[in-house]
């Protein structure tokens, strides 16, 4: 690996490696518009120029690469970098200068504010003049369809949402038209962004706040915010997402992008709308037995009582969830998996599988059976199964197979459904349990790839309502003698 110098810090790094990369490597975060992980780079927002030695003119560093080490010297330092110099530091307050020139000053009513790379930059870096006395460029706010908002007015041509429409999502219905200080994004004439899928997308990209989300926009201030790491249930991978919340109430979703994984720069809009589900709306769900309202004590002593239980775990929980439900089967076969939602595979560079049921291999693991929910309603039907219990959420299970669980759970003696709120199959059994959310508990995932995906905490479940790990432990418990 060549070697080379940042600030007099010598490091080694892989030959090719971005001069941008590799001064985040040595804890430097050079500042940046344009360069994105995830397209291709254009350097033209001019943000992250740094000094080389050797190098007549500033360099960017988000297109520069390292240079392999020579053969005959290959513990030679191939290249000096200063990102501290007078030179670096005018660069920078200038190009801050020319982006703020036809910026409004909106701050306020911004949404951006709080999470805007042009505030953050122009207090780190800016001069905190301008020389501009001309009037600044105005126009309207334009709908991009139903989901997303332009304000032309913030938007400093860095292009990212550009490329995004070209490069990723694949639709291009963005461009940039005009030129010098005529220049704007724009769409191409009667084309709106409500056809992309991965539409929203573009608001987490632009660096200002020139792309806005209609559904966020004048919501909230994002300082108010507090960001959870989670996982999208949304999504065949379980995309790791961020969930933002305050008054316990979700907020929205945002991509959390993981250091080296392209693929999860970016979510679909069903994934990102998909936090309102999370929302508890009136009421909190009660328990009940036989359509009436029940205890949890009262529901235990009659699953204690009835003989042999089988449990069928859906694969959208968590593995800690997946552990404690098995521990209620009465033999470990008696572990079985449902759930069969699928995914259309829309960017397979993204999304390498279409099976919906992202849990499906932490499931797996722990011993439950998937395709074999026939086998359990012939024992049930035989009476070799007296009494079930289904974890089960029915957004991710298909009309057919609500009805196969439908047929067992009328076959067998006993059923119990838990449930976050009540479905048509949940009513149907004996008894019904409400349980957290995941927004509500701590957990996590091995996805399709067999990557370990963990998701936190961010939601007060209502009093009483426990996660399905404290619920079977309460369950299984022997009862005090009275
Ligand atoms: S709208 Fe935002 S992302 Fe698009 S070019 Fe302008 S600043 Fe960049
Ligand atoms: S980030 Fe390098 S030129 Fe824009």
């Amino acid at each position: 690996m060549p070697t080379i110098k940042i600030n007099d810090v010598e490091l080694s790094v892989n030959t090719g490696t971005l001069v941008l990369d590799a001064c985040r490597q040595v804890g430097i975060d050079i500042p940046h518009y344009c360069y994105h992980p995830a397209l291709t780079p254009v350097a033209t927002c001019r943000m992250c120029l740094v000094d080389i030695k050797g190098q007549p003119k500033l360099a960017t560093s988000c297109t520069t690469t390292v240079p392999p080490a020579p053969k005959d010297n290959p513990d030679a330092v191939v290249m000096e970098v200063f990102t501290n110099t007078p030179a670096v530091a005018d660069a920078r307050a200038g190009v801050m200068e020319f982006l703020l020139m036809n910026h409004p000053l909106d701050c306020p009513i911004c949404d951006q504010a709080g999470e805007c790379k042009l505030q953050d930059y122009s207090y780190n870096y800016g001069s905190g003049d301008s020389r501009m006395g001309e009037v600044k460029r105005r126009y309207r706010y334009e709908d991009l369809g139903a989901k997303i908002v332009i304000d032309k007015n913030r938007c400093i041509h860095c292009t990212r949402c550009v490329r995004f429409t070209r490069e990723i999502s694949g639709g291009g219905e963005l461009t940039v038209a005009s030129r010098g200080s005529h220049l704007e994004v724009t769409t191409f004439t009667g084309k709106s962004m409500d056809q992309n899928p991965f539409a929203g997308n573009v608001v987490d990209l632009c660096p200002v706040g020139a792309l806005t989300s209609r559904d966020f926009r004048f919501k909230k201030r994002v300082w108010y915010l507090k960001s959870v790491p989670s996982i999208s249930r949304h999504s065949a991978l379980g995309n790791p997402i961020w969930m933002d919340h305050e008054g316990n109430q979700v907020h929205r979703f945002r991509p959390r992008p993981l250091e080296g994984k392209e693929t999860t720069h970016f979510i679909s809009d069903e994934e990102r709308y998909a936090y309102v589900a999370y929302n508890r709306k009136g009421q909190a769900p009660a328990p009940s037995l036989k359509g009436a309202p029940a205890t949890l004590d009262a529901i235990r002593e009659v699953l204690q009582g009835v003989g042999t239980v089988a449990v069928i775990g859906q694969g959208t929980f968590g593995c800690d969830t997946a552990q404690r439900l098995g521990e209620l089967a009465s033999t470990p076969e008696l572990r079985y998996g449902s759930g069969d939602k699928t995914i259309p595979v829309l960017l397979p560079k993204y999304q390498t599988s279409a099976d919906g049921i992202f849990n499906r291999r932490g499931f797996t693991e722990r011993g439950f059976r998937f395709g074999t929910l026939d086998e359990l309603l012939a024992k049930v039907q035989q009476g070799a199964i007296k009494a079930l219990v289904l974890l089960h959420d029915a957004a991710f299970t298909s009309n057919k197979e609500a009805e196969l669980l439908g047929q067992i759970l009328k076959a067998a003696p006993f059923s119990l459904a838990l449930e976050v709120e009540p479905s048509d199959l949940g009513r149907a059994a004996t008894a019904w349990l409400p349980i957290a959310s995941c927004a509500e508990e701590n957990d996590f995932i091995v996805n399709h790839d067999g990557e370990l995906r963990r998701y936190q905490k961010a939601l007060q479940a209502p009093k009483g309502i426990l996660t399905v790990p404290a619920l079977v432990k309460e369950l299984a418990a022997v009862p005090v003698p009275v």
